[in-house]
């Protein structure tokens, strides 16, 4: 029996090699030779074996490094676990291949993931940033350095993109998003797809620089009720499907190889045992080929989320409901089989769960060479690469927001005599990287002090005063604040969160600036003009979501968005503000007047009585208006753009049929710069109320000064679609309006009458359960 399982599994790696070496036509998720291979391991595979290969363990760091857990080697022996998280190291991953593929019964290489998020070593600006780039290639390139970067550490995985959708930024993981919008969501949810995987549809796996990406968290994760992370998540099925779940998809039509179940509940149906949404949503519906993961200890909680007794039942739950790996909680390592024998899970679940593992096994080349991602000298020449480094500055340029510049206080002249820099972030390197930032090190990371002194040359004298701290109350430091203020010839006051203060679990009830900075930045701005009144004060923010800062707003000359920008985000801030790089970022979420006004996004519903200042009895507020501080899509440049000639290919078009709306912009400033073009529509009249306006397009442009561009969109047929009251996707007859502009506040607009039938697209969405 022995000799027989050699030969066989030497034939098999035959065929993994010379299939493989081959350009694939298929994508390699799907490959027949990837399922014939897969079926001919699941035959020589004990019960206990199966399981393993749906068993993830989280390893922890050590000084020499991440290492797999007491017992961990001698798990890959037995064929007890399947794959590993938070290890890496070329030369360490190598190593638990070999025992994998040399000391185990079957041989099975093995899966290292990690929270790539956004970036390994080289840090890039946190997602929500980069969203703000509105630039798509960026961010797939970001994602594609992540990757080849990480891959040369051994991973195989990263646990990346986050493509939840939220509008309530006191949830702390909106930072880890691409903000609120859903079109905006899904084109760079693809992107990162296709930039982790190297490629659309899966086809660059199997490349030693590529890794899977997992699409999280599903589903509706960023809905979480008052912003508490892990919360119950109340939504209607139309907004489900058409503002939550349209991001997953475009992931997994990116070609995503695995999915992360959420922690929430969607109408009291935990996700980790919706069987509605792993198996009808995810792979009837839309087809996914790839694996599903749990989150951490997901299934686990199970039981407190009060719809299993215990550990046993939760991963009787989990594996129904399609979960294929448990990670971290050895739930299904220690109850799944007994769970077979015992007749209440049929081992055919578990064969369908261990087919998808070791089809993206294949599909990364394992088969045929575990130790491809366990290179040295890869793993030396891609750690900061000097590439990655430039591109880091690039992208953290691209994603900052210029919110305000009165009387042109921006850019501030390098020739300045003294500059105070002020704040309790100014020179914080952690939150420079922001949270989730892998392997970074802050001690690489450039803080704006930093950024800031490296910009200027020696006749500039850097005042550095901390003024405050972030979030406790002492007002000690205001008075040296205040000095420098009055003395210097500029300020630049550092304001915001700490790094810590979003992402998991770090949500916030307020999301006003945190601690006394609101007081120390009045102190400091009004000292300033007391000793100058044109003296220049700059607001730079740094924070993981949108926050509400009215006074700033109406107090502040100039307030610069950075959010965190990674390891070059002082550079970039110093590029900004001396005018090496002139912004052209726009806000992905709205900004709020006050944290009570959340939810607050722009794509609302219009209702029946539509906020009307003259008219009490319509939708606002007594003690606030009811418009945000700054919209979605809004930013400033140091030039001014025009638009003109908004035009349509036809007045009339039948449903269905495609549109092009163009529009010319030019640069009517002095300096060249960056704008995003935005494209919204409205359907005036339909059978369900339709939001006040969708972004339907977007593009980044760079105008010199005086140039002008015309920039063409093209409208799909699904453009024009929506969800009717039997859940269809539909067009229907009737006019839209088009507004193409600067920001979601667009109001260039055209018409397009859609004629003909209700046109239906596709049938009822699977109904709830
Ligand atoms: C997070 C996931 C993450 C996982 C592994 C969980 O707590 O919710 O997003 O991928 O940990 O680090």
């Amino acid at each position: 029996m022995t000799r027989h399982l050699t030969l066989f599994c030497a034939a098999v790696i035959a065929v993994a090699t010379t299939t493989q070496a081959q350009t694939p036509r298929e994508s390699p998720l799907t490959s027949a030779k990837g399922a014939q291979l897969a079926d001919s391991i699941l035959r020589l595979m004990t019960l206990e074996e199966k399981v393993g290969q749906l068993n993830l363990l989280p390893g922890g760091g050590t000084q020499t490094g991440p290492r797999v857990p007491e017992g961990g080697e001698a798990l890959v022996r037995s064929g007890g676990v399947g794959s590993f998280l938070n290890v890496f190291g070329a030369e360490y991953t190598r190593e638990l291949q070999r025992i994998a593929t040399q000391e185990s019964r079957l041989k099975i290489p093995l899966l290292f993931g990690h929270d790539i998020i956004h970036g390994f070593r080289t840090i890039y600006p946190i997602p929500l940033a980069e969203a703000a780039s509105f630039d798509t290639a960026r961010v797939e390139n970001t994602a594609r350095q992540a990757a080849i970067e990480a891959t040369a550490h051994g991973l195989t995985w990263t646990f990346a993109p986050m493509v939840d959708i939220a509008r309530d930024p006191r949830w702390g993981r909106i930072s880890e998003g691409s903000g609120e919008d859903v079109y905006l969501g899904s084109m760079l949810a693809a992107a990162r797809v296709r930039g982790f995987q190297g490629g659309d549809n899966a086809m660059g796996l199997g490349s030693p620089d590529a890794m899977l990406a997992t699409v999280k968290h599903f589903a509706a994760y960023g809905g979480a009720e008052g912003g508490r992370d892990y919360n119950s998540v109340e939504l209607s099925e139309r907004t489900l499907w058409e503002t939550f779940l349209p991001a997953y998809d475009a992931a997994v039509k990116a070609g995503a190889a695995t999915v992360m179940a959420s922690f929430n509940d969607l109408g009291g149906v935990p996700a980790h045992s919706s069987d509605w949404l792993m198996n009808e949503v995810l792979r009837n519906q839309w087809g996914f080929k790839g694996l599903v993961v749990s989150d951490w200890g997901g299934i686990g909680e199970l039981i407190p989320h009060g719809v299993a007794a215990n550990r046993a039942d939760a991963g009787v739950l989990g594996i129904r409901a399609g979960i294929d790996i448990d990670m971290s909680d050895a739930i299904y390592a220690e109850n799944l089989a007994a769970q077979v024998k015992a007749g209440r899970v049929p081992v055919a679940l578990v064969d369908s769960a261990v087919k998808r593992v070791l089809r993206v096994k294949y599909a990364l080349g394992l088969f045929s060479d575990p130790y491809r991602f366990s290179d040295a000298t890869r793993e030396k020449r891609y750690t900061l690469a000097p590439e990655h480094v430039t591109a880091s500055r690039i992208a953290a340029r691209e994603s900052i927001v210029l919110l305000k510049n009165a009387s042109r206080t921006l850019p501030l002249r390098k020739t300045l005599r003294t500059i105070a820099v002020i704040g309790p972030l100014a020179d914080d390197a952690q939150s420079a990287l922001g949270n989730w930032s892998a392997v970074g090190q802050a001690k690489e990371a450039v803080t704006v002090l930093a950024g800031i002194r490296s910009a200027l040359g020696p006749s500039t004298r850097v005042i550095a005063v901390r003024g405050a701290p972030v979030d406790t109350a002492d007002t000690s430091g205001f008075a040296a604040a205040r000095t420098a203020a009055s003395q210097a010839d500029a300020v630049v006051l550092v304001l915001g969160e700490r790094e810590n203060m979003s992402g998991e679990a770090s949500n916030r009830a307020s999301v006003e600036l945190p601690g006394l900075q609101r007081d120390l930045a009045l102190t400091v701005i009004r000292a300033a003009r007391a000793a100058n009144a044109t003296k220049p004060v700059v607001v730079v923010l740094m924070n993981g979501r949108s926050l509400a800062i009215p006074e700033l707003a109406s107090e502040a000359p100039a307030i610069v968005e950075s959010w965190f920008l990674g390891s070059q985000h002082g550079n970039a801030v110093a590029d900004v503000l001396f005018g090496d790089y002139n912004p052209g970022g726009k806000l992905p979420v709205t900004f709020p007047r006050a944290t009570g006004q959340i939810p607050l996004y722009y794509n609302h519903r219009n209702t029946g009585r539509p906020a009307d200042e003259k008219n009490h009895y319509t939708s606002k507020y007594l003690d606030l208006p009811w418009t945000p501080l700054f919209p979605f899509g809004y930013g400033l440049s140091y030039t001014t753009f025009s638009y003109s000639n908004l035009r349509v290919s036809a007045p009339r078009i039948n449903a269905g049929d495609p549109l092009t709306v163009s529009v010319d912009v030019r640069n009517s400033g002095d300096r060249a710069g960056d704008e995003v073009v935005q494209l919204y529509l409205r359907d005036d009249v339909a059978s369900v109320a339709e939001p006040v306006r969708n972004l339907k397009g977007f593009r980044r442009i760079n105008l010199k000064p005086g140039e002008t561009r015309t920039v063409a969109f093209r409208l799909g047929a699904d453009s024009f679609a929506l969800y009717d009251r039997q859940m269809r996707r539909v067009i229907e007859p009737g006019t839209f309006t088009i507004f193409v502009g600067t920001s979601s506040d667009a109001d260039a607009s055209a018409r397009v009458e859609v004629s003909g039938d209700t046109l239906v697209l596709a049938p009822p969405t699977p109904r709830f359960r």
